[in-house]
């Protein structure tokens, strides 16, 4: 149980997975039922995080972002993020439902970066002043249905994660299966291949055991 009044719900999930709109659904529907909710996101949610993610998502001239940069740059956002007004919004007992967190470092940077894990559990851990979320929703997709959904967009509107390989994407979401089996109390696998009403409906009955 969290050491705070507040209770922390993330979204997880590889690109085009319909994160978004299940955490605003889920907000309406925890509002509905007299919670007080914080929609925030990852990396980003205060001013000078929202800055650092634009720095990581979209810096596109010449000189190469090396890992231990971009790694560094969103744990630092995090670090800011979650002392601005993670934490403070747990205090005041809201509920936050943080669209990618942790997870997403060790499933993009651990997974598909090959970054050392021992790093990034220690820096998850510094940057997040060692406040775990309580539940955790993993939308499972593959990513030839993920980039589908999105390849409305064009392809000079895909960002820096976007644009990898669909072998990145396969780590990725590897990654994150992996993790949802290591951690799976904390971690809810939904196949987000299914209709939104019935992903949110799965959502809401996990949320009916957990919090009321
Ligand atoms: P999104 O908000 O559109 O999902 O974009 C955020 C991107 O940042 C997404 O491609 C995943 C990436 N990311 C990481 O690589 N590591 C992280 O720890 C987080 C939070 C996001």
């Amino acid at each position: 149980m969290s050491k705070s009044k507040g209770f922390f719900i993330t979204f997880e999930g590889p690109e085009g997975a319909g994160k978004s709109s299940q955490v605003t659904r889920l907000a309406e529907y925890l509002t509905s039922m007299g919670r007080e909710c914080l929609i925030t996101r990852e990396p980003g949610g205060t001013g000078l995080a929202e800055v650092i993610r634009q720095v990581v998502k979209s810096h596109n001239t010449a000189e190469k972002v090396h890992d231990a940069t971009e790694l560094l740059l969103i744990e630092a956002a995090r670090a800011q993020h979650v002392r601005e007004k993670i934490l403070p919004a747990l205090e005041e007992g809201k509920v936050v439902i943080c669209d990618r967190f942790s997870d997403s470092t060790c499933a993009y940077q651990g997974g598909a970066r090959k970054m050392d894990m021992s790093v990034i559990d220690y820096l998850n851990n510094y940057a997040s002043a060692g406040r775990k979320p309580d539940l955790t929703f993993l939308l499972d997709l593959s990513p030839e249905e993920g980039f589908k959904r999105i390849s409305t967009r064009e392809k000079e509107g895909f960002d820096r994660f976007e644009n990898e390989k669909i072998d990145f994407h396969r780590q990725v979401r590897q990654a994150f299966l992996d993790n949802a089996k290591a951690e799976p109390q904390r971690i809810i696998v939904i196949n987000a291949a299914c209709d939104r009403d019935a992903i949110a409906e799965k959502i809401r009955q996990v949320i009916n055991d957990s919090l009321f």
